[in-house]
């Protein structure tokens, strides 16, 4: 199975990825959560993702708290989105599974200097973490197979921002560094995420699986969509961040294209905007795998798929 590390700022959505990361020990070994501020403050994300731990009874995946501030702008949160929480649907307390004592930031440069065997870092969040580890040893991209990242938009504009998604806008200099790192990345954003409805009927499905981490899940997305489908006023609300595992479970499920991606830190207008060259009109390195296209039938399929496959005691 592959080796990964997954930063994240759970969330709902934050939280379904794990539990797909965690119901696919056959192609992934989840070797840590770190996790920084983002959606809620890191205190927050940090507990979240211990409480995902055990609900999959996970306990033995470390978690590393991380950054508690973006790198240069103020901290952005969702709670208008997530809930005060930010995982509201889930009754949360605090968890028995010990916070790791290193900071995520330590921890990511010790493991991937250490490493023999590539790691592939999966973030869902805010890249405050894994820009400041690239900054404080740029030898650790030697240990990282690719980052594989849920942000950014192109066709569908912003989230946050008229013109930015949440992850970009909530640390725009450290997701700058991150595309400028060199790394291969493949970037999944709202072009597809906005594909990834949760309609009534695939909320009964999720529900209709029977087991405590599916119910669980069905909860929270019932929450979540509240917000996005008001705001939409689509058959659903966008399922974001299990995109990422998604791609790497099944990246036939996605067309993608080689593209140079920056992203605006100078206008605070248009700050954390992605600047996808889609036809390569310039001549800047094609890192970055975009996500363009997504079959969301085969995407939910396999969602369902893993949610069963947790136990039903
Ligand atoms: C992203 O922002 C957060 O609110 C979600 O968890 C997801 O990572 C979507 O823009
Ligand atoms: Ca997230």
């Amino acid at each position: 199975p592959l080796p990964i590390i997954i930063d994240c700022d759970p969330g709902q959505d934050d939280a379904i990825n794990l539990l797909l990361a965690f119901a696919s020990p056959e192609a992934v070994r989840v070797l840590a959560v770190t996790t920084v501020a983002g959606n809620v403050p890191v205190e927050l994300t940090q507990r979240n993702a211990r409480l995902v731990c055990e609900l999959a009874e996970r306990e033995d995946v470390p978690v590393h708290a991380g950054c508690a501030r973006p790198l240069m702008v103020s901290p952005l949160t969702a709670e208008h989105v997530h809930g005060d929480t930010g995982i509201d649907g889930l009754p949360v307390h605090e968890p028995a599974m010990p916070l790791q004592p290193l900071h995520a930031v330590d921890f990511l440069v010790e493991t991937l200097l250490a490493t023999d065997e590539p790691i592939t870092l999966v973030a869902t969040g805010p890249l405050t973490n894994l820009a400041l580890a690239l900054a404080r040893d740029p030898g650790i991209a030697r240990g990282i197979e690719r980052i594989v990242l849920m942000g950014g938009a192109m066709r569908e504009a912003g989230n946050i921002t008229p013109c930015a998604e949440f992850n970009m806008r909530a640390d725009p200099h450290a997701a700058d560094m991150v595309l400028r790192s060199g790394v291969p990345i493949v970037m999944l954003g709202l072009d597809v995420t906005h594909e990834l409805l949760v309609t009534r009927t695939r909320l009964a499905r999720m529900k209709a699986i029977g087991n405590p981490v599916a119910r669980a899940a069905h909860d929270m997305l019932a929450f979540s969509e509240r917000y996005d489908l008001a705001k939409y006023g689509k058959d659903g609300a966008p399922l974001h961040d299990p995109c990422t595992m998604a791609w790497l479970l099944r990246p036939d499920l996605f067309r993608t294209r080689a593209c140079h991606v920056a992203i605006e830190t100078g206008s605070p207008l248009t700050l954390g905007h992605s600047v996808v060259d889609f036809w390569n009109v310039e001549a800047g390195p094609r890192h970055v795998q975009w996500a363009h296209e997504v079959d969301a039938e085969g995407f939910f399929d396999l969602l369902f798929e893993r949610l069963a496959r947790f136990s039903v005691v």
